[in-house]
């Protein structure tokens, strides 16, 4: 397949508006950059279209989907509010990086749910993700654009990596702002739950909500309310382990384990700024500065994905657990990681 792509400018084109349209409308998919990863997307009435994007991907059928809309006005066409705190919720918080999950109306076809009677539903910040959701007129469910598994793709060279040719459009937005995938919030109950953290933290929600629950597989390995949890998942090829303990002892330990490795292996590390300097590897990645959380989780699947690039068998994280964002940042180290962690 030959595919077309766009940059951010060519969306004011009339042909290239056509374009868009057909390619939702006829079943095809379009990759789109969002501000937390970019989207592989289809149609959300067209089952040709969706169940291709299960098939491109490889991803489990029942694993749901999240539906991205454009505008607040147009949700209860498609979806309940049973909570009261549901709406502050949406005006608080969208566009933007909070996915939340209601229970569907009947207009809404399971083959986007799994099966499930609820229904994940986002309105995306970035001006892109909405121009396309305003060309395409109808909602567009899209998960992250990566091979299932993989970690998901925050720079247009992941998308191009994963699916060139195996889709009709593709748009360059550049890098992804927010870099991790949105909060995915359970709001049927009284009280919401979180079921896949992401950048709108826990203590922002609880802000303007009731005390607000983790689901347990956001933080541990058990079985997942929201299915996407329980796969392995944002998986570097390479082997990762995750050390934690005193800044000093992790270099150390990470510096004798790397002495040790098998000369033919390429070992790797994942590092702030503040120690890059420390290890005794060529293939050291800079995460970013301590300081800035946000930069941190913006290059998390940036590292991971540096590592395939350069074949690296072994690689080393530090933990990076006193910023902001540590409840995501760490949820998808630990799931990278299948959770093998080494406290020194
Ligand atoms: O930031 C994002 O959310 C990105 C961008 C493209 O919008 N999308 C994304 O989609 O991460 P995906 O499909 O990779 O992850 C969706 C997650 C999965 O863990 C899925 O199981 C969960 O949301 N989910 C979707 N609908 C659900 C539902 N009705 N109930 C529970 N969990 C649901
Ligand atoms: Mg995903």
């Amino acid at each position: 397949m030959n595919t077309r792509i766009y940059k951010p400018n060519d969306l004011k084109n009339h042909d290239v508006k056509t374009d868009i349209k057909d390619v939702l409308l006829n079943g095809k998919n379009i990759i789109f950059p969002t501000e937390t990863v970019y989207g592989i997307g289809a149609h959300v009435l067209n089952e040709t279209g969706v169940k291709n994007i299960y098939h491109i991907k490889g991803r489990p059928s029942d694993n749901p989907l999240i539906m991205h809309m454009a505008k607040i006005s147009d949700i209860g066409h498609y979806v309940y509010i049973d909570q009261p705190y549901v709406e502050a919720l949406m005006n608080t918080f969208w566009p933007g990086p909070l996915t939340l999950v209601l229970r569907k109306k009947d207009v809404v076809p399971t083959w986007i749910t799994g099966g499930l009677q609820t229904v994940g539903v986002r309105i995306p910040s970035h001006p892109v993700a909405l121009d396309i959701l305003k060309i395409a007129g109808v909602p567009i469910c899209a998960p992250s654009a990566n091979q299932s598994g993989r970690p998901s793709s925050t720079l247009f060279e992941h998308v191009l990596e994963d699916f060139q040719g195996k889709v009709d459009i593709m748009v360059d937005g550049g890098k992804s702002e927010v870099g991790l995938e949105s909060t995915v919030l359970d709001v049927t109950g009284v009280h919401p739950v979180i079921l896949r953290p992401g950048v709108i933290t826990k203590t922002m929600i609880e802000s303007i909500t009731s005390p607000v629950l983790i689901s347990e597989d956001a933080t541990k390995q058990q079985i997942p309310k929201a299915p996407g949890m329980k796969y392995k998942h944002y998986a570097p090829k390479g082997s990762l382990t995750i050390v934690e303990g005193k800044v000093s002892d992790v270099v150390n330990h990470i510096n004798t384990q790397i002495k040790h490795h098998h000369p033919n292996q390429k070992v790797g590390v994942i590092a702030s700024s503040d120690v890059k300097d420390a290890f005794k590897t060529a293939y050291v990645f800079n995460i970013g500065d301590p300081n800035q959380p946000a930069e941190i989780a913006s290059n998390v699947y940036i590292a991971l994905r540096t590592m395939d690039q350069l074949n690296i068998d072994v690689i080393y994280s530090l933990s990076f657990k006193d910023t902001q964002y540590q409840e995501v940042i760490m949820n998808r180290l630990y799931k990278a990681a299948n959770y093998q962690v080494i406290t020194v």
